[in-house]
């Protein structure tokens, strides 16, 4: 596993306004939805593609194009939903894959209640869409569903991450190791706390986005 941290003075200053406890809901999804763009160019630096030779008003000229098959976005629900369109705005001939992931608040395991993958991933690059990377378990659990269909490479875009979760995915997918796996990040913040929140964070990411249900 790779980490990127994207530390551009523009993913701080906007993350900086996201952990504000006195920014709202509508600010706070604006805010989420330029931070995944903004991410999200650092998360396609490698993303496969192919030549192409296009005819301009003048003369032939060499080109790329993304190469096949298409990257495949999975927002990880509920959370992730909210960066889905700045990653769609940049990548929008993409396939989307939904997977639903809670974690039992008591015990901080990962368990999936939905999944809407294609079968076969082969040779797919994943782009999963998570803002928080906290403990690592849902992050290490969805990578294993994708490792089992046969993802090529898998790269996680996380708002923010705590150190113990960059341990675990680097744990369990080492460099070297199938399917090449990254996370990219705006922000490696302190710890988590014991109740597995990211400190000092930006507090429930899917409350903030949607309104505590
Ligand atoms: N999920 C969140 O929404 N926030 C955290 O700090 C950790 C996990």
């Amino acid at each position: 596993m790779r980490t990127l941290l994207a530390n551009h003075p523009l993913v701080t200053h906007k993350l900086t306004l996201l952990r504000d406890a006195g920014t709202g809901t509508a600010e706070f999804r604006a805010l989420a939805d330029e931070l995944v763009t903004l991410l999200a160019y650092e998360a396609t630096r490698e993303v496969r593609v192919e030549s192409v030779t296009v005819q301009t008003p003048l003369a032939p000229a060499q080109g790329v194009r993304l190469a096949a098959p298409k990257p495949l976005i999975v927002p990880i629900l509920r959370a992730g939903i909210g960066m889905l369109d700045g990653m769609t705005r940049l990548l929008p001939m993409a396939d989307v894959g939904f997977v639903g992931m809670a974690r039992n608040e008591d015990t901080l395991q990962a368990s999936t209640y939905a999944n809407r993958l294609p079968v076969d991933l082969a040779g797919r690059e994943a782009f999963v869409l998570d803002p928080m990377l906290a403990t690592g378990g849902t992050l290490v659990a969805l990578i294993e569903l994708l490792a089992a269909r046969n993802a090529a490479t898998v790269t996680a875009i996380c708002l923010l991450a705590a150190p113990e979760g960059l341990r675990r995915v680097e744990g369990a997918f080492p460099e070297g190791t199938s399917p090449a796996v990254r996370v990219v990040t705006g922000a490696i913040d302190a710890h988590l706390n014991d109740k597995g929140y990211i400190v000092p964070g930006l507090g429930d990411a899917g409350d903030r986005l949607f309104g505590a249900i």
